[in-house]
C-alpha cells in the first residue's frame, strides 16, 4: 500500500482513498473474495482518519465493489460479468424439430474428459475436495458391518425407503409436498430423465428442449429416436415462454425437457412466477414436463428456488434429480417424482435394471438423516460462487476483447461466447494437446449455432489451474486471427 500518494489537503480525501482501492481492484491486485486492508491499517498507512477510511469504504460498498462481513472485515465483492446477449426473438416459423446427431462427438468428448493428468474444464464434475468423501466412507464401513438383513431385493424396486423419506422431507424447501411413495430412486439423474422420456414419448415424437441444452440430454433423445425442438433460452431467465407457447400451439410437441434451475450450460434460472405460468400453460395442453433439477441446490445467493413441480396440479411434471453434483457422482444415486406416470416408470425400471445398488442409497440416506447436509451445501455453494466468479473474471481478462461470459447464479459451469470466426471444435483439439479439456458449443444444439462457444467447468478452477485459462485465451486470439487473415 506504500505507493499510494498521500494528499491530505484534498477536500474529498475519502474519494481519493476510495479511488485508489477501486483502481487496485480493477487492476486485479485485489480479486473477488480477497480481504482489503482493515480500516485501522489503512488509516495508519495513509495517515488519514478512521472516519475518512470508513467513508471511503462506504462509497465502495455503494458502488458494489466491496462488502463488509461481520467480525471479519471488508472483502472484494463478486463482480457480476456483463453476461451474454439475449437470444434473438425467433419467428415461430423457424422453430423446426430436428433429427439429432451429436452422439459420436459427445462420446469422444466424454472419453477425453476422463484422461488423467489434464486440466479438466470439460466434464461438469464437482471438485473432489468439495465432496463429503471421508464421511461417506465411514458410513459405508459401518453399514457394511451390519447384519445382512437387506441383502435381498425385496421391496426395493422403488428404492430404499430411508432415502425416499429424506427426499420427501426436503421437498418442501423447493415448494413441493412429496410423500415417500411419490418417489422412485434411480441410477443418477440421467436414468431418471431417460425413464421420464420413455414413459411420456414414443420414437418419432417431438420434445421441446432449451437451446443450448446439456449434450447428454440431446444424446438421450437421439438414442430414443426422438426429435428435438429447440426453444430459444434467455441466459438469465431461461426458456422463452412466448416461443414455447407458439411451438405448442403450432406443432405436435409430445413433452418438454427443461433444466429449470441453472441450466447446463447457460446457468439460467426460470423465475418461480414464470415456472407457475409455464406449468399452467402446459397443463392446459396436457403436455408433460420432464424437469431436471440436478443443480437446484447449488444457488450462489438468496434462497432455494422452487421447482416447476411445485405448481403441478395434474401430475404432469416428472421431477428428476440426483446427488451427483453435491454428494457423490460415482454413487450414481438419483430419483424421480413422476406424478401420474408412476406405474409406467415402475414397469420400465423393472425391465431395465430392477433397482439401483442398495448400499450407496443407504449411505446417502444416512448422510442426509445424520444432519450436516445443509452445512455442507452452504460451504459448497460459497466455494462454487467464488470459483465461478474468479474464472469468469480471468476469462474476461485473458480472452480477446469482445468475448462474452455467462453470469450464472448457480451451478458450476460457464458458457463463453467468442468471436464468430473462432471454431470451438478446433480450439478443443488444440487445447487437448496443451493438456486442457473443454466442451465445444457444437454438442449443445442440433443446429450449428454454437460453434463459437465453449463450456468450462468452474469446479476445477484453482490457483493451480489458472494458467490454463490464460492459455485458452491465447488460443482464442490465435483462432480469431487465423480466420480473419
Ligand atoms: C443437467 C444435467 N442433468 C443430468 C446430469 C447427469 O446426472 P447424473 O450424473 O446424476 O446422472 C448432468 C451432469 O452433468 C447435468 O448437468
Amino acid at each position: 500500500m506504500e505507493n499510494i500518494a498521500v494528499q491530505p489537503e484534498q477536500d474529498f480525501l475519502y474519494e481519493q482513498v476510495a479511488d485508489d482501492i477501486a483502481t487496485m481492484i480493477e487492476a486485479g491486485s485485489f480479486r473477488f473474495g480477497d480481504r482489503i486492508p482493515s480500516v485501522r491499517e489503512l488509516s495508519r498507512k495513509r495517515g488519514v482518519s478512521i472516519t475518512t477510511v470508513m467513508q471511503a469504504y462506504r462509497s465502495l460498498e455503494d458502488k458494489g465493489l466491496i462488502e463488509a462481513r461481520p467480525q471479519s472485515g471488508y472483502y472484494v465483492r463478486l463482480r457480476k460479468p456483463p453476461g451474454l446477449p439475449a437470444p434473438d426473438p425467433v419467428p415461430g416459423s423457424t422453430l423446426n424439430p430436428a433429427e439429432i446427431s451429436v452422439e459420436k462427438l459427445a462420446i469422444q468428448i466424454f472419453r477425453e474428459n476422463l484422461i488423467p493428468g489434464m486440466v479438466h474444464f470439460g466434464a461438469a464434475t464437482p471438485d473432489p475436495d468439495l465432496l463429503p468423501t471421508s464421511r461417506l466412507n465411514r458410513i459405508l464401513a459401518t453399514l457394511s458391518r451390519k447384519p445382512d438383513y437387506r441383502h435381498s431385493l425385496c421391496g426395493i424396486i422403488d428404492g430404499c425407503e430411508e432415502l425416499r423419506v429424506q427426499v420427501a422431507q426436503r421437498s418442501f424447501q423447493y415448494g413441493c409436498r412429496l410423500a415417500p411413495e411419490d418417489i422412485l430412486i434411480t441410477s443418477g439423474c440421467i436414468e431418471a430423465v431417460s425413464l421420464g422420456l420413455r414413459a411420456t414419448c414414443k420414437p418419432g415424437d417431438t420434445v421441446a428442449i432449451e437451446s443450448p441444452t446439456y449434450f447428454n440430454l440431446l444424446q438421450m433423445l437421439e438414442a430414443q429416436g426422438l426429435r428435438a425442438l429447440e426453444i430459444p433460452t434467455h441466459p438469465e431467465t431461461g426458456v422463452s415462454l412466448d416461443a414455447l407457447r407458439f411451438a405448442i400451439e403450432h406443432q405436435s410437441v409430445r413433452a418438454c425437457l427443461f433444466v429449470t434451475n441453472f441450466n447446463n450450460p447457460l446457468g439460467s434460472l426460470i423465475p418461480d412466477e414464470r415456472k407457475e405460468e409455464m406449468v399452467a400453460f402446459l397443463a392446459a395442453h396436457d403436455v408433460p414436463l420432464i424437469e431436471d433439477d440436478i443443480n437446484g441446490e447449488l444457488y450462489f445467493s438468496g434462497e432455494r428456488s422452487n421447482v416447476a413441480k411445485a405448481y403441478d396440479k395434474k401430475g404432469l411434471v416428472l421431477l428428476c434429480s440426483s446427488y451427483s453434483k453435491d454428494i457423490s457422482p460415482s454413487y450414481r444415486v438419483g430419483w424421480i417424482a413422476p406424478g401420474r406416470y408412476k406405474d409406467e416408470i415402475e414397469r420400465l425400471k423393472l425391465v431395465s435394471n430392477i433397482a439401483p445398488s442398495l448400499l450407496p442409497q443407504l449411505a446417502i440416506a444416512e448422510f442426509l438423516a445424520g444432519g450436516g447436509y445443509d452445512h455442507h451445501l452452504r460451504r459448497i455453494r460459497k466455494a462454487y460462487a467464488q470459483k465461478t466468479a474468479c474464472m469468469a473474471d480471468s476469462i474476461l481478462r485473458h480472452f480477446p476483447p469482445g468475448t462474452c461470459v455467462s453470469s450464472p447464479q448457480g451451478g458450476f459451469v460457464l458458457w463463453v461466447q467468442m468471436a464468430e470466426s473462432v471454431d470451438a471444435l478446433e480450439m478443443y483439439s488444440r487445447a487437448l494437446k496443451l493438456g486442457i479439456t473443454l466442451v465445444p458449443g457444437h454438442v449443445f444444439s442440433t443446429s450449428n449455432q454454437y460453434r463459437n462457444y465453449i463450456r468450462l467447468n468452474t469446479a476445477q478452477w484453482s490457483d493451480k489451474t489458472a494458467w490454463a485459462v490464460q492459455r485458452l485465451g491465447v488460443l482464442a486470439a490465435q483462432l480469431e486471427n487465423k480466420r480473419q487473415v
